[in-house]
């Protein structure tokens, strides 16, 4: 069984790699058209796949289809026989052109679309909302000492930022869990900008977004780059799709695939591996599904480790592939 992981100083246990849920949306508007809409049959075959391979919880958001994947998230675990308090459900505060108040305002919406599955780990979203930063840590520990949430993180926060909310969660008795980040072997700015290095003095999880470059990072791409053209234009644009950029970090698929080899693993995993070992258990990953195979690769990540060599063997040519 995979080791599990303390989630930042809260008394949660995760596993390094979590299920995002952003692609059960089953939308077409907005955010939600990144991704092809996947049915109920498969998301509940996805979410199957995920657990009986191990991974122990799931990062949906209020933003991914207005409760959508919420919703999706739940009757699948459902349809899988888990109850409540048996996997880890963290999800997001959309806070853009909010007040702090909407989040007691629409906590209890949150826990129906969720329902009957407890929020484990409440998230805002991102970093722009109209009031600041203490008063949404300040209506997160209300909610939590209500007892409608279990722990509190945030995402996309600056290092500033982040300080910012831990400290005013601290002045209430609570530790800030989590900031969820990009980070990934095509986009290492949080080892530059603070982020990495203040989370890892607060004791706080970075919980790694787009773990898989929504694709780039299995190789996929780079064997067929006719398939590049076909993914979403907000695909396309987030991330290294380009002629250009394939080219650039094909020397790093390339030593992913050798090392996969000896290990009986995929670009992916050992993209996932690399991400969630290179900083210790500072770093878990939520890599995004539409198909069970997929979730199946994603667990089996766990299954293995990376020698110190290949570690630094990656690191190398990730740095030069971006
Ligand atoms: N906090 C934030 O601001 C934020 C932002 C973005 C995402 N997120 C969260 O992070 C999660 C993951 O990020 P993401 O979905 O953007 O990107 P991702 O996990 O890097 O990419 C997911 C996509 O990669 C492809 N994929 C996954 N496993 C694969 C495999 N083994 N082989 C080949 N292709 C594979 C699939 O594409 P196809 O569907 O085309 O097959 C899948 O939909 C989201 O679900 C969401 O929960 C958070």
């Amino acid at each position: 069984m995979t080791k599990k992981r303390r989630l930042g100083k809260t008394d949660i246990e995760i596993t390094p790699i979590g299920l995002g849920c952003w692609q059960f949306s089953q939308g077409s508007k907005g955010m939600s058209a990144v991704w092809d809409a996947v049915n109920q049959e498969t998301i509940n075959g996805i979410v199957d796949t995920a657990l009986k391979g191990g991974i122990s919880w799931f990062d949906t958001a209020e933003l991914y289809g207005r409760g959508t994947s919420e919703q999706t998230l739940a009757k699948a675990l459902t349809a899988a026989g888990v109850r409540p308090g048996q996997v880890v459900v963290a999800t997001k505060w959309w806070p853009l052109a909010r007040r702090a108040r909407s989040i007691e305002a629409t906590i209890d919406t949150r826990l129906s679309c969720l329902s009957p599955f407890p929020i484990d780990l409440y998230q805002v979203h991102q970093p722009f909302s109209v009031s600041s930063v203490a008063a949404q840590m300040k209506a997160m520990a209300r909610i939590l000492k209500a007892g409608k949430i279990r722990s509190v993180g945030v995402s996309n926060f600056s290092a500033r930022r982040m300080e910012l909310a831990h400290a005013a969660l601290a002045a209430e008795g609570i530790v800030l869990a989590s900031n969820q980040m990009r980070f990934n072997l095509l986009d290492r700015g949080i080892e530059r900008n603070g982020v990495l290095s203040s989370a890892k003095k607060l004791g706080v999880t970075i919980i790694a977004w787009s773990p898989l470059a929504q694709g780039v990072l299995t190789g996929r791409f780079h064997d067929d780059p006719a398939a590049a053209a076909k993914v979403s234009t907000m695909r396309r644009m987030m991330n290294g799709f380009s002629a250009a950029r394939l080219a650039k970090s094909a020397p790093l698929i390339e030593e992913m695939r050798v090392i996969g080899r000896a290990h009986g693993a995929s670009v992916a995993q050992v993209a996932l591996c690399w991400e969630t070992s290179f900083h210790g258990e500072t770093v878990v990953a939520i890599p995004g599904a539409t198909k069970k195979a997929q979730a199946e690769q994603s667990a089996g990540a766990m299954g293995f480790a990376l020698t110190a060599t290949e570690l630094s063997r990656i690191d190398e040519l990730s740095k030069a592939a971006r």
